[in-house]
């Protein structure tokens, strides 16, 4: 056994001015020393009280120390005979040096699943979300923070203990009434709370559905083009997109019977087809309604904008016209508040509602619940219509203007297709100039448009601009439609 003498303590230097606590100085410091064989195993370490002496500190300190380093093996301690660096400390951890670095990442083989690999391809990363005209992005600094700050104080200061423990699976029932009450409201939705299931985003209630009812390799009719996030939940559950065209009538039963005539699920926009912004047509929906009902299938209604509207009422959704409960009808919060909130719903037949209650408990049980009550409170309280009202009008007037100068710069390039409702445009090019080129460039320099031809699945020769117009200001439309300008003109050359 060697003693150690205390002068190779004396490299171990304790800052007193530091916020790492003085014990856990020690601890490191010493681990550092074994790790790097300058204690080398068996070495006995000084008592306790000297080295207190030495290092000026207490001796809890010390003793808190070589406590951890104890717990965690570095060190054995004897009743009567002090502390030893341990004597069986495997040689891979003696040559790790614990400088707490990432360990370097050899280039290695690793097996991906297929599912996995094949939703690698997302063309857009999440930081460029938030950049002009990207599609669906609201207008955040026009959002009543003041107010929604005000009803989270309100809950987090005194949270009921059902938010805290507890919290049922299809989210507070408080915001489960609220929901249900403002779809009866504006989207007339017919449901009760009960039927109401609150999710962390749309997207996660595309994923449940697609999960409760497709088989691996069943048929799913989505649009084309559409949404990629619905073939991405089909992709993930093994099952089979197949990508349905729309038209101007939107989402066709006929062509899809062709393509597919045993699908197990329809996942439509019928108020407001993504990306293009027709309406499904009532001779449509009734079609649709009619094959579920005599094929016992299903209908996903994604609901995602249509609180949206600049030309009349809001459209009823296809929801409200079915007398056979077979659509589930899917929403978001992520439009008319911001998606960084999380939060989307479902509203569910009665006797699905249990197969859905289990598919999310499975994932995660249940989303953040002191903010849904506040959410319950912001929709109750009247803000969230008070809002939405105000963003119409304010979106109305951002359309008009980058429709206007879109049409000044470059009118004689696009054929723009003005929406009634929604917060994204489509203006088409023409053959020569790629819709992904533009895309690459406008993101190279801070915007975000998307290729029309990027939400096909099938290759396809349509070639046109998505361009979000609600989240940016009208002051600075006027210079991002010259630098868009300038791309497009160049791309032409
Ligand atoms: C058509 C459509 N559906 C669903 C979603 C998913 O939204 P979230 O998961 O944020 O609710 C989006 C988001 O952009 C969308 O555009």
């Amino acid at each position: 056994m060697r003693r150690l003498k205390n002068a190779q303590m004396q490299t171990l230097a304790l800052d007193a001015s530091s916020t790492t606590p003085l014990h856990q100085q020690l601890f490191l410091g010493l681990r550092q020393a074994i790790l790097e064989g300058r204690l080398t195993p068996n070495t006995r370490l000084p008592s306790s009280r000297s080295l207190a002496a030495d290092l000026t500190v207490s001796r809890n300190t010390i003793l808190s120390a070589y406590d951890q380093l104890t717990a965690e093996g570095y060190i054995t301690s004897r009743i009567g005979a002090g502390s030893y660096v341990s004597g069986d400390l495997p040689d891979d951890l003696l040559q790790r040096k614990g400088t707490g670095a990432v360990p370097r990442l050899a280039k290695r083989e690793i097996y991906i699943s297929k599912m996995a690999a094949s939703l690698m391809g997302s063309p857009v990363p999440r930081q460029y979300r938030g950049l002009p005209f990207s599609p669906g992005l609201p207008a955040l600094d026009e959002f009543p923070f003041e107010d929604w700050a005000r009803l989270l104080a309100r809950h987090w200061r005194r949270p009921k203990r059902e938010f805290l423990v507890d919290n049922p699976v299809g989210g507070s029932q408080v915001l489960r009434e609220a929901i249900a009450a403002h779809l009866g409201q504006t989207r007339a939705v017919r449901c009760t709370a009960d039927q109401v299931i609150i999710l962390s985003g749309s997207q996660q209630a595309i994923h449940l559905v697609v999960r409760a009812f497709a088989e691996p390799g069943d048929s799913i009719w989505m649009e084309e083009p559409g949404y990629p996030g619905v073939r991405d939940a089909i992709i993930a559950a093994s099952a089979t997109p197949v990508s349905v065209p729309v038209d101007e009538e939107g989402f066709s039963l006929a062509q899809a019977k062709i393509l597919a005539p045993q699908a197990r699920l329809a996942c439509i926009s019928p108020s407001h087809q993504y990306p293009l912004g027709q309406t499904m047509s009532l001779a449509r929906r009734l079609d649709l309604l009619q094959w579920a009902k005599e094929e016992g299938r299903f209908i996903l209604e994604d609901d995602y904008d249509s609180e949206y509207r600049y030309v009349g009422r809001p459209l009823s959704s296809l929801q409200g016209l079915d007398e056979d409960n077979r659509v589930l009808y899917v929403g978001t919060m992520s439009k008319v508040m911001f998606s960084g909130l999380r939060v989307g719903y479902m509203v569910v037949p009665n006797d699905l509602v249990d197969v859905f209650l289990a598919l999310r408990r499975n994932i995660d049980s249940h989303s953040p619940s002191v903010p849904e009550a506040a959410l319950a409170d912001f929709i109750t309280e009247g803000y969230l219509s008070a809002h939405i009202r105000r963003m119409r009008l304010l979106y109305e007037k951002r359309q008009s203007c980058l429709v206007k100068l879109l049409g000044e710069k470059l009118g004689d390039i696009l054929t723009i297709n003005t929406q009634e409702s929604g917060m994204h445009i489509v203006a088409f090019l023409p053959p020569a100039i790629p819709d992904s080129a533009v895309e690459s460039a406008a993101i190279a320099s801070g915007m975000l448009i998307r290729a029309l031809s990027g939400f096909y699945n099938s290759p396809t020769d349509q070639n046109g601009l998505i361009l979000g117009f609600a989240g940016t200001a009208e002051k600075e439309m006027p210079q991002l439609v010259d630098k868009l300008a300038h791309i497009i003109r160049n791309l032409s050359k």
